[in-house]
Formats: C-alpha cells, structure tokens, sequence
C-alpha cells in the first residue's frame, strides 16, 4: 500500500493508473476504521481496480471544537486493517495540505441542510461539502462510497456531484450493525461500558418506529417516538424525524408514499450517535 500526505504525489500516482485506464474506486473517511468502513472498502475493492481511502478528520465540518479534540485518531491501527482489505493508496494528509489558505466558500444546498444534523451543527454540510469536492479533485474517483448511517450527508454529497458537475459514481452503502443492532460509528469508542449497553435502545426503538407505522399515522407516530426517547432518562434526544427519503423534509401523512425514513440523533452522555431505518 502507497501511503502518501500530499496531494501533489497523490494526484501524480492516481493520473499514472487512470492513464493505464484503471478504474478507481474512493472511501474518504475521518480514520478510527470499524467494520463499516471496511465494508465500503471491500465493496469498492470487488468493483474497482484500484482501491483509494483518504483519512483526513477534517477541522472544517466539526461546529463543536471539543468533538473536534476528543474525535478518535488510530492512524498506526487503521494502517493495519487497510493492509486487510488490499487497499492501495492511502491519502492521509495534514490541515495544512488541505486548507493552505482560509476557507471561505459557501454551499447553497437550499432546505437540504436546514433540518436534522444541518439545524443542529450549524457549517457541518458545508464543510463536508468542501472537503468532499477536494478530496474528489485530488483522487478523481469513478466511483465513491458512502455509508447510509450519514443519511443526510449522503443526500448533500449527491446535491454536491449535480451541483458541480463532478464525474463521479455515488455509491450508497447499508448500515452495518453490532450483533445488538448498534450502528457502527468510530464514536462508539467513547462510550463508556455502561453506556455501550445502553445504546442498543436507538436501533430497538427505530425498529419499533418501523413496526408501529403500520397502524399508526405519522404525526403520532413521531410524538409516539420523541416520547420513548425522552422517557429514558440516559438519552437526551436532539432530534427524531420521519422524512421523504430525497427532499429530507419532514413527512406528515402516509399516502403510500415510498422512500420515507426514520432519522435521530441522540446524546448518550458526552457522545452524539445518530442512526436511521428505512420504514417505508
Ligand atoms: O463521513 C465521514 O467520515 C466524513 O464526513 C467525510 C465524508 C469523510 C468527510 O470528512
């Protein structure tokens, strides 16, 4: 595996394979790789003939500075697993690389970032926005993937490629869960045992979402599940929704309508896990 930190190598490398008419397939990622990422990157592997990750845990989309210090980094273990899965070009570079001079573009994503994650970290899509547009200039992937935990991000990542013109195959890949239906998340690692025990309570609660909505109507259903949410005492809820699967704007009635999700985002103590269901 190649391991390089600018972008200037990077570029050089990748330009070398495509000109060989190699296919490359990219999982930008923050590092602290779980089994997540990894399925990204087997699946990227199987369809590409290069397999290209970038780790960069990028300062520009945290709006907290605290998650931005306490976000976990494992570069020496996440090394390894990329070993693992036959990766063949890590891009792993410093704030400096990336953002020699002050960032000042704005994305208008329209009411794709007003909700959910957007009304609650405020700049967060704009800076994922930044550096997923980067990251795409510097690998200029065929294809890149994305995991569906990050429902919102994937909506304003396929917003972006429309946006600018970027040639590029988004692809979205399922949730991958802990056998107690947790969703995998490099914060997971900051809960602490007690609190790992109790975070399977969001999928179990989702999945009720899921099951209630077959005789239930949505505004109910929705109260329904703030109110379980609030009622446990070692959550505080930030948000739960049900949306149309593309505008992402909430839903109010059933109509049959296809393409609706269940979205939340809770505190578990100091830590912030979000997670969705499909429920129609
Ligand atoms: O999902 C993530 O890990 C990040 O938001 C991403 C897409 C790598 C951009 O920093």
């Amino acid at each position: 595996m190649k391991i390089f930190s600018t972008i200037k190598e990077t570029n050089e490398y990748l330009a070398a394979r495509r000109s060989e008419g190699k296919t490359i397939g990219f999982v930008p990622t923050m590092g602290a790789l779980h089994e997540g990422h990894l399925e990204l990157m087997r699946r990227a592997r199987k369809e590409n003939d290069i397999l290209v990750v970038s780790i960069f845990v990028n300062p520009i989309q945290f709006n907290n500075p605290d998650d931005l210090k306490k976000y976990p980094r494992t570069l020496e273990e996440d090394i390894k697993k990329l070993e693992q899965v036959q990766c063949d070009v890590l891009f792993a570079p410093d704030a400096e690389e990336m953002y020699p001079e002050k960032v000042t573009k704005q994305y208008d994503f329209g009411e794709l970032d007003k909700v959910m994650e957007g009304k609650f970290r405020p700049g967060h899509f704009n800076g994922v926005a930044i550096v997923v547009k980067k990251l795409f200039d510097i690998v200029q992937p065929h294809r890149a993937y994305f995991g569906e935990k990050d429902f919102q991000q994937l909506a304003i990542i396929k917003k972006l490629v429309e946006m600018e013109n970027i040639p590029v195959e988004i692809v979205p890949c399922p949730i991958v869960r802990e056998p107690d239906g947790l969703a995998m998340s490099s914060r997971n690692r900051l809960l602490t045992p007690e609190q790992r025990k109790e975070a399977p309570f969001i999928y179990r609660t989702l999945q009720e979402a899921k099951l209630r909505r077959q005789h239930i109507c949505a505004n109910p259903l929705r109260q329904m599940i703030i109110n379980r949410f609030e009622g446990n005492e070692h959550f505080k809820l930030e948000y739960f929704d049900i949306v149309d699967d593309k505008t992402l704007q909430p839903i109010h009635a059933w109509n049959n309508k296809v393409g609706t999700v269940a979205c939340v985002a809770v505190w578990l103590g100091k830590v912030r896990l979000i997670d969705n269901i499909r429920i129609i």
